[in-house]
């Protein structure tokens, strides 16, 4: 690719990141290069033109690839159609989509709210527990992430939820199922799901008798990409019908695909009662979506249930999620992503035997986690050897992200587009075999 044809101004690119430290507000420590010029598939190119292979398929989105010709498509043809409507107004791309989710999901999966983001997706799951149940106690995982907004940051367990007051009263966490590093120093299976156990008994004192819902990640991703042990979620979600609560199912990073399964509580056996969807259904257009039972629908309807947005049912991005579920589909990507995610693994556990910072890896399909500690007997965690090594694989032309920006630096989320090649994971895997090397020199 040449520079000529990435750039946007004839400013340096020193110039340009300059500007930005002027004047981006800084949401993460330092805006660096590289400024990225164009996507295609798992690459990216920056603005001089040095080539960059994305294992973190942008913020988790784009599973089909970045810019597939087939979104492109569907962006041309919305600009011809309609774009936006008033919120009021419906148009066929949004119930041709709400059609499609209802036959891809079983029963009683059947009614789709179609929003714009993951935040929005966990606000209406939570409202909409709360005004069928008539209560409004929340229970959520340690280490889960659930977006930025209010009711969604109330649920999330992490250390970014800190610096802004309380949140919503009567949000409680259970532990986390983070076998690896037990919050019990217990070892699953003979443990029982003992962290259900001691985190109910801990719901159950606190609770005021208003218990609505229960919300999770299949894995939790942002939190260090911990899968809980086989057997968990029915356990969890037995629970749950016990004390009358609703089971929410946050697939924002799992839904469509990226665990090998088009939806990740299929491997876990239970059907949720709610289900938020949003990252993987727009590919990197903000698309997100609730789905619940007509049953709670009714229910919530009769109740005055309201919701609103600005870019709700928007036609161009639901044009969008048609699309992605369709080249899900064609291409095969559930499969891709099950074949090429054992793939990635096995490479994963041959860098293991040979980098002993490599403490654990674990997760599935394409949504695989490694853990870094300086030690793997005591487990003690390499957080400055993590980041360090992130940057030399940049340097290198891989992208890879930490699993979360503040508190837990050591677990890298390595989660590329489904649409990856074979050729393109080997390359990957060469690189963070050389910078381990580099970095424990
Ligand atoms: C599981 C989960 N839920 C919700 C969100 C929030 O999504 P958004 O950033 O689109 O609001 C995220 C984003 O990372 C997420 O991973």
């Amino acid at each position: 690719m040449e520079p000529e044809d990435l750039k946007l101004s004839t400013a340096t690119t020193e110039e340009l990141l300059a500007l930005a430290r002027e004047h981006l507000f800084r949401y993460q420590e330092a805006f660096t290069a590289p400024l990225i010029a164009r996507a295609q598939g798992a690459t990216l190119w920056d603005r001089d033109g040095r080539e960059y292979l994305d294992f973190s398929s942008g913020q988790m989105c784009a599973t089909i690839g970045h810019n597939h010709p087939r979104i492109l498509e569907a962006l041309r043809q919305s600009g011809e159609r309609v774009i936006h409507l008033n919120s009021h107004l419906i148009s066929e791309e949004v119930v041709l989509l709400a059609k499609k989710l209802a036959d891809l999901l079983p029963e009683p999966l059947k009614k789709t709210l179609l929003l714009s983001t993951g935040g929005e997706s966990t606000e209406v799951a939570l409202k909409l527990a709360k005004m069928y149940t008539g209560k409004w106690e929340v229970v959520g995982i340690a280490r889960a992430y659930h977006g930025h907004t209010g009711g969604a940051m109330a649920v999330t367990f992490l250390p970014r939820r800190a610096g802004f007051g309380p949140w919503q009263a009567g949000a409680y966490a259970i532990p986390a199922p983070y076998c690896y590093r037990c919050p019990l120093g217990l070892t699953f299976p003979q443990c029982q799901y003992a962290c259900l156990d001691v985190g109910f008994e801990l719901i159950d004192a606190q609770s005021v008798g208003a218990l609505a819902a229960c919300i999770a990640e299949p894995i939790l991703s942002g939190g260090g990409i911990i899968e809980p042990p086989p057997g968990y979620f029915p356990e969890l979600k037995r629970r749950c019908q016990e004390r009358g609560m609703l089971f929410i199912s946050d697939e924002a990073q799992t839904g469509l695909g990226r665990l090998g399964a088009m939806f990740a509580f299929e491997q876990d056996g239970i059907v949720p009662d709610i289900l938020a969807l949003s990252k993987t259904l727009g590919a990197g257009v903000p698309l997100a979506a609730t789905v619940t039972s007509r049953a709670v629908e009714e229910v919530v309807v009769a109740r005055g249930f309201g919701f609103l947005s600005s870019h709700m049912s928007d036609p161009l991005p639901a044009a969008v999620g048609l699309a992605v579920l369709e080249v899900l589909e064609k291409e095969d990507l559930v499969g891709a992503a099950r074949a090429k995610g054992e793939y990635l693994k096995s490479q994963l556990l041959e860098l293991q035997a040979r980098h002993p910072l490599i403490g654990d890896v674990r997760g599935r399909g394409l949504l695989l986690g490694v853990e870094f500690v300086r030690d793997p007997v005591r487990k003690t965690p390499a957080e400055a050897e993590a980041l360090a090594l992130t940057q030399r694989c940049l340097e290198k032309g891989l992208v890879v992200q930490v699993a979360s920006h503040r508190g837990v630096h050591t677990v890298w989320r390595l989660a590329p587009p489904l649409t990856i090649t074979y050729e393109e994971i080997d390359r990957g895997v060469a690189i963070i075999d050389e910078a381990l090397s580099e970095v424990m020199a």
